[in-house]
């Protein structure tokens, strides 16, 4: 993002991910003990941070290319010499395939660093960490800004009732530096004192929605409805819905989107009822070098993410149980492709952008000039 880093004040409680300044660590939220517990974990080394994203410790495209960012620093920290950072680089690259925040973040570190003396390598590199995470806060408030105006629209409207806004996945400060990228909106609206009321798509397998999002609104006072992934296009076609809001881990050059699984089923109903569909992303998740969404790599995960669920007992207890019988096969992609004819605008910081390549040229054409340059 052009221009001076803003650095924007957020009441929340909490943050995905903290590095004290001159720390040669970061400390972030394992997001798996959520909503259960508050489980905090410092992360002090390349393998540690590979892990953390690998097994979803963290998770959300900002926040992980954040995280990636820092175990970079962390290994030029072991050793600042040309074949570690290659070999750090690929570690990391290699944690999830989907999210290209992650190997932007690397290539925007080692571009930095690639050129210093060994011995100057690692202060750049946590400095440039430092950087993105910044950026990311001050784009998570524009985000905020220009998606205000959709949720105020509709609020006056509705002469003051409570916007209903259908999410999908966790897309809060959970899954970036700051306050997140399509909560961004609703969290501003919110503190504006603009009646919002988010239904909350459970997000199955891994519940990003269920115990994540409704964490979120909850530690800030925001009312919400948690809903079945099923039954989100029922809601919509009720006119339980005025406005979809998802966030995106990779958007190609011609607009098409990919975000959590489950995003392209809600687009196809708002569009069947007529309901704004937007998508929240920092320009970060642009892949201009990408001409659609069909290129982009889906990451599959392990089947016992479908045949298992976690949570807590009537006791207190964490448990994991079964859901289906012994021998069970599972099929479980972690992201699908909204294309772009059912997006009706993207939300960026620099404004809410038509999702085609025009546009989005238009708006970036620095990640257009650079797109070779991510990987
Ligand atoms: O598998 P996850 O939890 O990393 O997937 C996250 C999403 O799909 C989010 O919607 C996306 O990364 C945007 S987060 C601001």
């Amino acid at each position: 993002m052009e221009g001076p880093v803003t650095h924007v004040a957020d009441a929340a409680p909490y943050r995905a991910l903290l590095h004290p300044p001159g720390a040669r660590w970061i400390d972030v939220i394992d997001q798996r003990a959520l909503p259960h517990a508050r489980v905090d974990v410092r992360i002090d080394n390349v393998a540690d941070a590979a892990r953390a994203i690998r097994e979803m410790w963290v998770r959300g495209a900002p926040l992980i290319g954040a995280v990636g960012a820092y175990g970079l620093a962390m290994a030029l920290d072991d050793d600042p010499n040309d074949a570690a950072l290659a070999r750090a680089f690929s570690t990391l690259d290699a944690t999830r395939p989907t999210a290209v925040n992650l190997r932007w973040a690397l290539a925007r570190v080692r571009d930095r660093v690639a050129p210093l003396h060994d011995a100057l390598r690692a202060a750049a590199a946590w400095d440039e960490a430092d950087r993105i995470a910044a950026e990311d806060v001050a784009i998570n408030y524009a985000i905020g800004r220009h998606g205000l105006p959709l949720l105020r629209a509709i609020a006056a409207r509705k002469h003051g009732g409570a916007v209903n806004v259908l999410t999908h996945c966790n897309t809060g400060a959970l899954a970036t530096c700051g306050f997140g990228t399509a909560t961004a909106p609703i969290f501003l609206a919110h503190a504006q004192g603009i009646a919002v009321h988010v239904l909350v798509s459970e997000t199955r397998p891994r519940l990003q929605g269920a115990n994540l999002t409704t964490w979120e609104m909850r530690e800030r006072g925001i009312a919400h409805t948690l809903v079945a992934d099923s039954a989100a296009a029922t809601l919509m076609r009720g006119g339980d819905v005025d406005i979809v809001l998802v966030g995106a881990d990779r958007v190609t050059r011609n607009g098409d989107v990919c975000n959590k699984i489950g995003t392209y089923p809600k687009a196809l109903a708002a569009r069947d009822n007529d309901i704004a569909f937007y998508v929240a992303l920092p320009s970060p998740t642009l892949d201009a070098t990408l001409a659609s969404g069909d290129d982009v790599p889906i990451e599959m995960r392990s089947d016992d993410e479908l045949l298992w669920i976690g949570g807590r007992d009537e006791h207190g207890d964490i448990r994991r149980v079964r859901i289906a019988p012994e021998g069970t096969r599972a099929n479980n992609p972690a992201f699908d492709v909204t294309p772009a004819r059912l997006v009706s605008g993207l939300i960026t910081e620099a404004g809410i952008v038509e999702a085609s390549e025009a546009a989005l040229r238009a708006a970036f054409a620095g990640h257009f000039r650079r797109g070779a340059a991510i990987g």
